[in-house]
C-alpha cells in the first residue's frame, strides 16, 4: 500500500490483506481487511500509531522507509492483540531507540504474546498525555473493545481519535476513505457483530466517556476512517440501545427435508403475521450474515433434526455462537425432528444461557411433519406475534 496523508504530518502507513479471509480461524473476512498504522510526525518525536499483522511487518517497513522516517521515538500499542501489535517487535529492530508506549495491562500482555522486554515500555495511565513537541497525544482507557488492555489516542489539535479496533470493519481499501456508506455502514456492522456485539455495556460505557471529545475523524486500525464521525458513532449507539426490530432470525440444518419442511411453512406463517424472517442453511451460510442479522432481531428459531439423540452439530455451533455473541434477541424457540427419541430442544435451550430471551414452546415432529405440526406452527407463529406486539414492534 502507498503511504496516505490523512492530514499534515499524520499518513497512514499501514496494509491492506485483500486475500484474508478468515480472522481468527473463524470470523469470515468477504472483503479482506486492513491493518491500518499511523505516522505522526512531531516537532521533536516521532510516533506509531499501532503496527500491521506480522504477516505485514516488511510493508509497513517499506511504508515507512518511503516517508523518509529516520527515527520513531514512540511505538503506542492500543491493543495486544497480534493483527495490531505483531510487527511491534521488527519495528523495535529497525528503529531500535523507540519505546512501546502502552498502559500497564497491555504491556504484560505484549511481554507474555511477543516477548518484548520490559525495559522497551513506557507505560501511561488513563487520561495521561504524551507530547512530540508541537503536538499532544491523549490516552483514553476504553476497555473490551475489543479485549480488556483496549484504548485509544485522542490528537485535539487535529480532531482525530485513533480509536483501533473501536469502530473498525474488515474492508479492504486502497483509499483510507471509503464513499460508499451502505457499503462501509455493512461491513462495520458485521465487524460489529462479530467481534464487538458481546460487549455492548462496555461500549455504552466508552461512548459516553468520549462523547465530549471534539471529533473531526476516527482513524481505526481496520478498514475505513471516518471523515463523517456520526455516521459510525449513531451507528454504534443503535446497535448497543435495547431496541429490537421485528425480525425473526432462523438459522437451520436439515438432513432429510422434514426441517426444511417445517422451515418453509413457519417462513410463511410469519411472513403473514407481518414478522420479517431471516432464514440461514447453515450448511451453506455465511455466519458473518447470521452474526449480522442477530445484533437487531427480536427472536430467534434455531431449526433442527436429532442426530445421536442430539441436535446436529451445525446447529450446535450456531446456538454456540449466538450464545458467545450475546445479542438483545428477547426470545427464542426451536423447530425440529426426531426419529425415535432424544433431548435435542433441551439441549439447545440449555446452550441458550447468556442470552436473556424468554423460550416460547418449542414445536418437534416426529419424522415428517403431519397436520399436527402444522397447527403447532401456527401456534408458535401466533406466540411470536402476540410477544412482538408487547414489544410494539407490530
Ligand atoms: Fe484487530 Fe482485536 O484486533
Amino acid at each position: 500500500m502507498t503511504n496516505k496523508i490523512l492530514a499534515k504530518d499524520i499518513i497512514s502507513v499501514g496494509a491492506v490483506d485483500w486475500d484474508r479471509r478468515l480472522f481468527d480461524e473463524l470470523i469470515p473476512l468477504p472483503d479482506g481487511t486492513t491493518y491500518n498504522s499511523y505516522l505522526i510526525i512531531g516537532k521533536d518525536k516521532n510516533a506509531l500509531i499501532d503496527s500491521v499483522d506480522p504477516s505485514k511487518e516488511k510493508e509497513l517497513l517499506a511504508n515507512l522507509k518511503s516517508a523518509g522516517i529516520l527515527k520513531i521515538d514512540y511505538l503506542i500499542a492500543h491493543h495486544a492483540e497480534q493483527d495490531h501489535s505483531g510487527s511491534i517487535p521488527a519495528a523495535l529492530k529497525a528503529y531500535p531507540d523507540a519505546k512501546v508506549v502502552t498502559n500497564p495491562k497491555c504491556k504484560t500482555m505484549l511481554m507474555d504474546l511477543l516477548l518484548i522486554p520490559d525495559e522497551k515500555f513506557i507505560t501511561v495511565n488513563d487520561g495521561d498525555t504524551l507530547s512530540l513537541g508541537d503536538k499532544i497525544l491523549k490516552f483514553i482507557y476504553t476497555p473490551w473493545v475489543h479485549w480488556p488492555e483496549t484504548m485509544v489516542t485522542y490528537f485535539e489539535d487535529g480532531k482525530i481519535l485513533f480509536s483501533c479496533d473501536f469502530f473498525g470493519s474488515h474492508l479492504a481499501s486502497l483509499e483510507p476513505y471509503v464513499g460508499d456508506e451502505a457499503k462501509k455502514y455493512e461491513s462495520a456492522k458485521r465487524y460489529f457483530a462479530e467481534i464487538m456485539m458481546p460487549f455492548r455495556t462496555n461500549i455504552k460505557n466508552n461512548l459516553e466517556k468520549l462523547k465530549n471529545l471534539d471529533i473531526r475523524l476516527i482513524a481505526p486500525s481496520h478498514g475505513p476512517v471516518h471523515d463523517k464521525p456520526n455516521f459510525i458513532i449513531d451507528a454504534y449507539k443503535d446497535w448497543i440501545s435495547d431496541n429490537v426490530k421485528n425480525e425473526v432470525v432462523l438459522p437451520y440444518v436439515s438432513m432429510h427435508g422434514s426441517v426444511a419442511e417445517m422451515v418453509s411453512y413457519l417462513i410463511d406463517a410469519l411472513t403473514k403475521r407481518g414478522i420479517i424472517v431471516k432464514p440461514f442453511n447453515l450448511t451453506k451460510t455465511d455466519i458473518g450474515e447470521l452474526a449480522i442479522s442477530l445484533v437487531d432481531a427480536a427472536t430467534i428459531v434455531l431449526g433442527t433434526p436429532t442426530v445421536l439423540a442430539g441436535a446436529h452439530p451445525q446447529a450446535v455451533y450456531a446456538a454456540f455462537l449466538a450464545n458467545a455473541l450475546r445479542p438483545k434477541t428477547r426470545y427464542a424457540s426451536i423447530v425440529g425432528s426426531f426419529g425415535w427419541g432424544g433431548k435435542m430442544p433441551e439441549q439447545i435451550a440449555g446452550m441458550l444461557g447468556n442470552l436473556k430471551v424468554e423460550i416460547i414452546p418449542p414445536v418437534i415432529a416426529k419424522g415428517f411433519p403431519k397436520k399436527e405440526d402444522y397447527l403447532a406452527l401456527d401456534r408458535l407463529a401466533d406466540a411470536i406475534k402476540e410477544k412482538h406486539k408487547i414489544l410494539g414492534l407490530i
